[in-house]
């Protein structure tokens, strides 16, 4: 068996522990070591522990320079629409001067206007543009990232996206989990129950079969998107064939989704924006984790979820980044946790927490066991960091990039 000691490590976060998702004061545990060293065998976590026993004990190991005195998990992003075509930095403007998200929405453009764009994308260049998206993810220190295919406009659209998917997902460097939304909006020149019986009738079962490897459903459950009962139809639709149910929810409208994603299993209720106490009880109640995005909040210049009360009354909370044209031009999962501890009261410990360990468990069963963890036995997926502690890490959060990301033991940035 050949190993590979990586360290030595000033101060390593390890996120070892229970098997997610973390609650409460487990959040705060990262389960730290000083003067750490990592043994990676097969790309997956040996041991951890000190460099000097692991020194001792490994003596015929190749020993590798992580070049960086912090060390934590590869950041797993469990929220993104990496696939689009088309610029919107007009509506980015027309919103800061005055017109707001849904007001563009309504005269046509928001997700309809990036639909129209992929609509006309040959599948190469999509491929390359999402690549060239995930390549930028991983310089911020994104080692999993769930990509959706959330802008197809008719079932051929949303076939060449899936088609892109599968293209890039054999280039890029990192875990990619891919989700499929085909229930975004309706798009522009068909009815709401045609596009709904279109979904349920003809993408599911394509979209189950297809080499992009489709391992969830999302659906927006939105004023001027879909209805609790329609989310609830097309994800159940999908249920039945295997594709486990996410729901973007409470993103601007409490419609009732979370408390229906809950009963139905979700992996996971994305967005919160405006949940109130009786979403956050229920989210406490599941299994289902509570993925809040807090670019989304920043970038609409919109109030953040309630993070501090979710992780309180014992919610599996998560950061994602929800990386996209119109919401949230925001790719860094350290930005994510920079705004969850400076505006939405988390520590620095839950923040990372909620980036690594928790964010993989609203990709449970897509993505390897510990993943977002260096417990023995995880893939080896983390970041070396040039600062000095976890608190300087947050700090830096507007500016800061790993100076050296691992996956699977090999060094990719
Ligand atoms: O997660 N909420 C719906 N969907 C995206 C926005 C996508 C877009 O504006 O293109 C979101 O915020
Ligand atoms: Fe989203």
């Amino acid at each position: 068996m050949s190993v590979r000691l990586y360290g030595p490590i000033r101060e390593l976060h390890t996120l070892a522990g229970d098997d997610a998702p973390r609650r409460r004061e487990a959040m705060r545990e990262t389960a730290r070591a000083d003067n750490a060293g990592i043994a990676v065998s097969n790309g997956r976590v040996l041991d951890v522990g000190s460099w000097r026993t692991l020194g001792r004990r490994f003596a015929d190991a190749e020993q590798v320079s992580v070049d960086g005195e912090l060390v934590t998990p590869g950041f797993v992003d469990p929220h993104t629409h990496l696939v689009w075509s088309g610029d919107r930095s007009d509506e980015f403007l027309r919103r800061c001067a005055g017109e707001s998200y849904q007001q563009i929405a309504e005269a046509g453009g928001g997700i309809a206007s990036t639909m129209r764009a992929v609509e006309h994308a040959p599948v190469a260049a999509l491929a390359a543009e999402t690549l060239e998206r995930a390549r930028l993810l991983l310089r911020l220190g994104t080692t999993t990232v769930e990509v959706k295919a959330s802008y197809g406009s008719s079932v051929e659209a949303c076939k060449r996206e899936l088609d892109a998917v599968a293209r890039m997902r054999r280039k890029a460097e990192q875990r990619v989990v891919v989700t499929f939304m085909g229930a975004h909006v309706v798009p522009p020149g068909w009815s709401r129950s045609k596009w709904i019986r279109a979904l349920v009738d003809d993408l599911l079962p394509l979209v189950a079969a297809h080499r992009a490897k489709v391992s969830f459903q999302d659906a927006f459950c939105e004023e001027g998107a879909f209805s609790v009962a329609e989310c609830r139809r097309v994800l159940d639709a999908g249920r039945r064939i295997g594709l486990v149910p996410k729901l973007h929810c409470d993103e601007f409208t409490a419609l009732g989704g979370v408390e229906m994603a809950c009963r139905l299993g979700a992996a996971s209720c994305d967005h919160l924006l405006v949940s109130g106490r009786r979403e956050i009880a229920a989210l406490a109640r599941s299994d289902t984790t509570a993925v809040v995005m807090p670019g989304t909040a920043f970038f609409l210049d919109k109030p953040y979820a309630r993070a501090r009360a979710m992780v309180d009354a014992g919610c599996a909370l998560a950061l994602g980044s929800d990386f996209n044209p119109g919401s949230a031009m925001t790719p860094s999962m350290l930005f994510a946790m920079g705004l969850a501890v400076s505006r939405m009261g988390l520590s620095a410990e839950e923040a990372l927490c909620a980036a690594t360990a928790n964010a993989a468990h609203a990709l449970r069963g897509a993505v390897p066991r510990r993943l977002g963890t260096l417990a023995p036995g995880a893939p080896a997926d983390f970041c070396a960091w040039r600062v000095g502690s976890l608190q300087e890490l947050v700090y830096g959060f507007t500016f800061l990039r790993p100076s050296a990301v691992f996956i699977s033991g090999r060094r990719v940035n």
